[in-house]
């Protein structure tokens, strides 16, 4: 199967009050260890590629990569490009394959916001590819994204469903407490806020920063309306510390695969669990 769109896959999550997970690809070994809990778990699943990750591994190694998992599992997977900030980077990547795209225009007025999202949605669906939006201003750290915690601010109902009203966007990515990066406390999630606009619009609403984050909480946000939640941070832990303990006990290793491969394992368990919590297993 080729790479798919996220419109079909957030549907079906939406109408069955599941989420599928948004899981960001850094190298070759994040790809193959996600796309296997996927297919273990019997799941559809989004490749999330962040700016950062697209200048290191390169646009043509991350659309071949993404493509070889969809036809070797066969598995309804969408390539999407996490927090796009220009029409440029937008219009790229979806030349090069991508079937799903992010325009994060939540620092804009919302006026603006709504004009810029609304011309990706114009070329986007032209072409089959999925678009997400943003409202209001997700905390922490993730890449060159900063925002500190006075500086988020919560997405206003009323504008999140004049917003998806006006562009029509697939999926709309809206700050409701959760923040990327590492938590310091536990987050407190507006439910009401995720409950408001979803029952307003078709699309479901998209929770970022989904690292670290109570699995209680998380099955109350899909309750309520949460179709998509990302996940990167977690996988980056598992990942970091699983061949850190390797080389702090044999520092005659050399062989990357001795490390590499455990650290595949970690994340790969990381991602069957958040499936299951999400609830897209068993989906396909
Ligand atoms: P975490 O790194 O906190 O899991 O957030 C991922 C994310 O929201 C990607 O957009």
């Amino acid at each position: 199967m080729g790479l798919v769109s996220m419109k079909n896959m957030l549907d079906q999550a939406k109408a069955n009050k599941y989420a599928v997970g948004q899981f960001n690809i850094n190298n070759l070994e994040f790809t193959q260890a996600i796309v296997e809990a996927a297919y273990e778990e019997k799941s559809p699943v989004i490749f999330g590629v962040s700016e950062g990750a697209l200048k290191y591994m390169g646009l043509e190694f991350t659309v071949a990569m993404a493509k070889a998992a969809a036809e070797k599992y066969d598995l309804p997977i969408a390539l999407h490009l996490d927090h796009g900030s220009s029409f440029a980077v937008i219009v790229q990547c979806i030349r090069a394959g991508f079937s799903s795209v992010m325009f994060d225009g939540s620092h804009y007025g919302l006026e603006e916001n709504i004009a810029l999202t609304k011309k990706v949605v114009e070329i986007a669906h032209n072409v089959g590819v999925s678009v997400e939006g943003e409202l209001g201003t997700i905390g922490g750290v993730e890449d060159d994204l900063h925002v500190d915690d006075a500086d988020a601010k919560f997405a206003k109902p009323e504008e999140a469903i004049y917003f998806w009203n006006e562009t029509k966007v697939d999926a709309l990515a809206l700050a409701v407490g959760t923040a990327h990066g590492v938590y310091k406390g536990e987050p407190k999630i507006h439910y009401d806020i995720i409950k408001a606009v979803a029952s307003k619009i078709d699309a479901p609403v998209v929770l970022h920063g989904g690292s670290g984050v109570p699995d209680q909480s998380i099955r109350e946000a899909i309750l309520h309306g949460a179709g998509k939640v990302n996940v990167n941070t977690e996988n980056q832990v598992a990942c970091t510390e699983t061949l850190r303990s390797i080389l702090l006990k044999d520092s005659k290793v050399i062989d990357p695969r001795k490390y590499m491969g455990p650290a595949r394992e970690a994340m790969k368990n990381v991602v069957k669990n958040k499936i299951r919590l999400f609830g897209s297993n068993a989906k396909i």
